[in-house]
């Protein structure tokens, strides 16, 4: 066979395992990259336990007297973006020129909601009667409440109160992230 004929032969060959290799190739990038992106939504993460913004940090009186906040937080499950979802409540007391003390409004009891009382300057269960002092701590021995009221992580940060907001096991001496 002469160099002539061999040439093309060459080119042929050259051209077919070139088409074969970028063939294969595309048949395994385009599934995984198919299925990446069908499986996107389950490897990002809820938002719902770093720190949720509260409210501007001068909208608290300057007397210390606790304010009640919803806390509202983007909820992302496998396929969904949910913006300024309510997941709970907290009360934040102005403790210093830039510091708070946020409490979780739920009852550690039972899971009621805890109301403000100004006159004794303390919180209330009305459920079974459990009596917080303004710190969060029981205030009365009788309370049924095993524990205080859940203080939570908090800072100001630009003049804006930050939250992780968190819940925790009922009915538990022990404060035990649910
Ligand atoms: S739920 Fe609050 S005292 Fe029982």
């Amino acid at each position: 066979m002469s160099e002539n004929q061999q040439a093309p032969n060459r080119r042929n060959f050259v051209t077919k395992a070139a088409a074969i290799v970028v063939g294969g190739l595309i048949s395994v990038v385009a599934p995984v990259a198919g299925v990446l992106t069908f499986l996107d939504p389950l490897r990002r993460k809820s938002d719902t336990r770093g720190m949720v913004r509260i409210a501007p940090f001068s909208s608290l009186p300057e007397n210390g007297e606790p304010r009640k906040f919803p806390v509202l937080d983007t909820l992302v499950d496998a396929w969904n973006k949910t913006e300024n979802v309510p997941i709970g409540s907290v009360y934040v007391q102005r403790t210093g020129d830039d510091t708070v003390r946020v409490l979780n409004s739920v009852c550690p009891h039972l899971g009621c909601s805890v109301g403000y009382r100004a006159a004794t300057q303390g919180y209330f269960c009305p459920c079974h009667k459990s009596a917080f002092a303004i710190s969060g701590a029981i205030a009365d021995p009788k309370s049924p409440s095993p524990r205080g009221m859940d203080e939570l992580t908090a800072e100001v940060r630009n003049g804006e109160i930050w939250v992780k907001f968190q819940n925790f096991r009922k009915g538990s001496p022990d404060k035990i992230p649910v």
